[in-house]
């Protein structure tokens, strides 16, 4: 507790959309609906590819890992901010804001890092089906998923941990819907210049260069789709590859925005319509647009549906 003794903040206020009182009950009616639809949704990717043994391979595996992504993150960020809306002063404890940020990190860059190993897998699968047995082998797999999650402990510990050693001497109000990095960074009272150094290159190596990735891959499976002699199969690997990219583009385009530099001349409604993008949007169209578009899916779906149906009248 030697931290409250340096400096006079011991509780953030979270101001999220205070600045419009008139739109609070219907933001958070939106929100509410936004938030219960994605959590449906990934929770029926999570029991169908659990249940379904025949999707047990890389493609849904990966699914499977993003949908568990996907709860963990919203979770951490939308409850709080429904607090904020329907609450006067939202306050929130300094353990509470740490430990938001951190899961922010740790879950929303794993994302950043699976979707391109799904990119990879895609990729592999598409434009090298003879060797792509070899080349997403078990061990690749296992060991593509283990650097997702685990390289973002390290991030996550190591940004939350300096960002929360600044001292905090007032004002402790956060013009922002979460306590993102950048929003907390404006109240640190001291010299931010090496962190942010440090979050330039940080966003640029670890959100620019997968994502860079991805853009590349899918250039690539556009010219193998080109080469699709039907033009039905053309037209439906076309669309699917065309919802993917707006995903990928939303999610990395806001959060390189938003993280590239913590300090921007952006206003608080920027940020926070940024941050909505990759909190709640892309989340949302995730499971809409890799798992439930998927006949495969629908397929195993049904097929555990009718199970269920049939246990009952039995
Ligand atoms: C990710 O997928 C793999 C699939 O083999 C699974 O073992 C692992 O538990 C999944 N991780 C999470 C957090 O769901």
């Amino acid at each position: 507790m030697k931290r409250q003794n340096q400096s006079s903040v011991v509780e953030f206020i979270l101001l999220g959309f205070s600045n419009y009182p008139e739109l609070q009950g219907q933001l958070f009616g939106v929100f509410l609906v936004i938030y219960l639809a994605t959590f449906t949704g990934n929770v029926i990717i999570i029991v169908v590819i659990s249940l379904e043994q025949s999707l047990h391979v890389p493609l849904y595996l990966f699914l499977l890992n993003l949908s568990v992504l996907e709860v963990s993150y919203t979770a951490a960020i939308v409850p709080e901010m429904l607090v904020t809306l329907s609450t006067e002063r939202a306050t929130i404890t300094f353990a509470g804001c740490y430990s938001q940020m951190y899961c922010i990190l740790f879950f929303g860059g794993t994302e950043c890092f699976l979707l391109g190993a799904m990119a990879y897998d895609r990729y592999s699968a598409i434009c090298h089906p003879l060797n792509y047995p070899v080349i997403m082998n078990k061990s690749v797999f296992k060991k593509l998923l283990i650097f997702s999650w685990v390289s973002w402990i390290v991030v996550a510990t190591v940004q939350t941990t300096w960002v929360f050693s600044f001292p905090f001497c007032g004002p402790n109000e956060i013009d922002h819907i979460s306590c993102e990095t950048p929003a907390v960074l404006e109240l640190a009272c001291a010299d931010t210049y090496f962190f942010e150094i440090y979050a330039f290159t940080g966003t640029i190596l670890i959100v620019l260069v997968p994502f860079l990735l991805i853009l590349l891959s899918y250039v690539r499976i556009l010219f193998a789709i080109l080469k699709i002699p039907s033009n039905t199969g053309r037209q439906k690997a076309f669309s699917t590859c065309a919802s993917h990219l707006t995903s990928v583009t939303l999610f990395y385009g806001t959060a390189i925005m938003t993280y590239l530099q913590p300090k921007s001349g952006y206003s608080p409604d920027t940020k926070k319509l940024m941050s909505l993008s990759y909190s709640l949007l892309t989340p949302l169209l995730n499971p809409l647009i890799y798992s439930l578009r998927n006949s495969e899916m629908k397929r195993a779906f049904l097929k555990l549906w009718r199970r269920k149906v049939n246990l009952h009248t039995f």
